[in-house]
């Protein structure tokens, strides 16, 4: 593994490897601190788009195992804009040991990885969010102390934290079912990556069903907003088609009564989840924000140290 950009190429070993990584650091920090693993590196970060987790969490790990990092926002190089992206890239693979990267069309954080001559992580594209969905299993991991065998429910929008959720259930030996409404399914070649992957750890993909049959037996049920950065035009009409998809007391209680409940956040409370499940007791959203950071170390350790 040379850059961290989508699950698909992952092989399931190394995800499996980062995650034991990710609990050995966490639990490391834990007791009183990383060792600095990557004393001496810098991280720059180029965000297209707004982050609070992504940014902090990946500022703090780089701080905690010993690096230090760069933020380089919209306005300040200008992806692709000022300066094309491969041109960006052989300058700052001359100045920092790795790149993440948050923009709009995947092809662009494929491109960085194509030209930089360090490691490029992906903070989210339009296609994917792989960071999230490995700190997500770790967060599930921690909390049923497994993930083989467990049930995962996603209703939503089929949108990039649904896609590497997908991903990362069938590397893991989850069974995933999502409930989007028609029009708004993973794109047709991540399902089929990721029905692949599953056939081979033997769990079971669900598409389009609805959230009453999706959340039925689930362990997890994982929702996120309407409307992702860059969609904001599309708001009115996707609150409309996604009104009966929302996460709330009514719907949890359809799946198991040990489920817990997750979302990537930022949360758009009142629609894709109410307050009362937000806040209640089988929510783990700020765990979930905060395994993130610990996620991350294990990426950042395996890809720059
Ligand atoms: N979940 C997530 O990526 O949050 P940010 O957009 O705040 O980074
Ligand atoms: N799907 C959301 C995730 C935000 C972390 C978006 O892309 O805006």
């Amino acid at each position: 593994m040379k850059h961290f950009l989508e699950l698909a190429s992952v092989p399931t070993g190394e995800l499996h490897e980062l995650l034991q990584l990710a609990l050995r650091l966490k639990a490391e920090w834990k007791a009183g601190g990383n060792s600095p693993l990557l004393q001496g590196k810098t991280l720059g970060m180029i965000f297209l788009k707004p982050s609070l987790r992504t940014r902090v969490s990946f500022e703090m790990a780089m701080k905690h195992l010993g690096g230090g990092a760069i933020m380089l926002g919209p306005q300040e190089i200008g992806l692709g804009v000022r300066e094309s992206i491969p041109d960006v890239a052989r300058v700052l693979s001359g100045y920092v040991d790795g790149i993440m990267a948050r923009v709009f069309d995947h092809k662009d954080v494929v491109q960085l990885a194509q030209y930089a001559a360090v490691p490029v992580i992906n903070g989210l594209s339009d296609g994917y969010h792989p960071c999230q969905a490995l700190g997500d299993m770790l967060t599930i991991h921690e909390h049923f102390g497994t993930l083989e065998g467990l049930r995962l429910a996603f209703v939503g929008d089929g949108n990039n934290v649904a896609a590497s959720l997908a991903l990362a259930c069938a590397h893991f030996g989850v069974s995933f079912s999502i409930a989007t409404p028609e029009g708004y399914e993973i794109q047709r070649p991540v399902r089929e990556q990721a029905y692949d992957i599953a056939g081979r750890n033997g769990s079971i993909l669900e598409m389009r069903t609805r959230p009453q049959i999706a959340v039925a037996e689930a362990d997890v049920v994982y929702t996120d907003t309407w409307v992702s950065m860059g969609q904001e035009a599309e708001a009115a009409e996707r609150a409309g088609e996604f009104d009966a998809y929302q996460v709330n007391g009514e719907l949890l209680r359809q799946a198991k009564s040990q489920a817990i409940v997750m979302h990537c956040l930022p949360a758009h409370r009142g629609d894709e989840i109410t307050d009362a499940v937000m806040d209640g007791p089988q929510s783990r959203v700020f765990q979930q924000a905060e395994n993130r950071m610990h996620a991350q170390k294990a990426i950042l350790a395996r890809l720059l140290a």
